[in-house]
């Protein structure tokens, strides 16, 4: 059956990996050499990249998967979700999404959304959630 509609068709998994990777290209690096390039892919098939962007002052540093998530919310608005990331780096190096990008992912990436990274075994799927199990939350009474 063909399919009539493919503008519709979500970008795959292998297909965000290889945005990231090209996101990775414009990487602003020079203190560190690390170049990473993050995928974000929204509900309805848009792709979102980002890249990390490094500082004299090395603490303003922002991780490529923050930077696509503000753009990703700074270009489609606050209604946003996220059911696919994807990171890569061009080092042949680990780099699963740091503890400060899964806090700020949570607000917007679904829980079972595949997050997909270099291990130091290769790359690596997990769910959202599995990453990124109890998030800092405020329940007001
Ligand atoms: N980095 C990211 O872009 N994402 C992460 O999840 C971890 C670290 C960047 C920040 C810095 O420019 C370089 O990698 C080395 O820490």
């Amino acid at each position: 059956m063909p399919n009539l509609h493919p503008h519709r068709t979500l970008p795959s998994l292998e297909a965000l990996l290889e945005l990231a990777r090209r996101a990775a290209l414009h990487s602003y690096s020079p203190y560190s050499g690390f170049r990473v390039g993050a995928a974000l892919r929204l509900s309805d098939g848009t792709v979102v990249t980002g890249t990390n962007v490094e500082n004299v002052s090395f603490g303003l540093t922002i991780c490529a998967e923050r930077a696509a998530l503000v753009t990703a919310v700074s270009t489609f608005g606050p209604e946003i979700r996220i059911d696919a990331v994807a990171v890569a780096n061009l080092n042949q190096a680990a780099s699963p999404p740091c503890g400060a990008c899964r806090q700020m992912l949570a607000e917007f990436v679904l829980p079972k959304a595949p997050v997909l990274f270099p291990a130091s075994d290769g790359m690596r799927t997990m769910a959202f959630d599995e990453l990124f199990p109890m998030a800092f939350e405020i329940k007001l009474q």
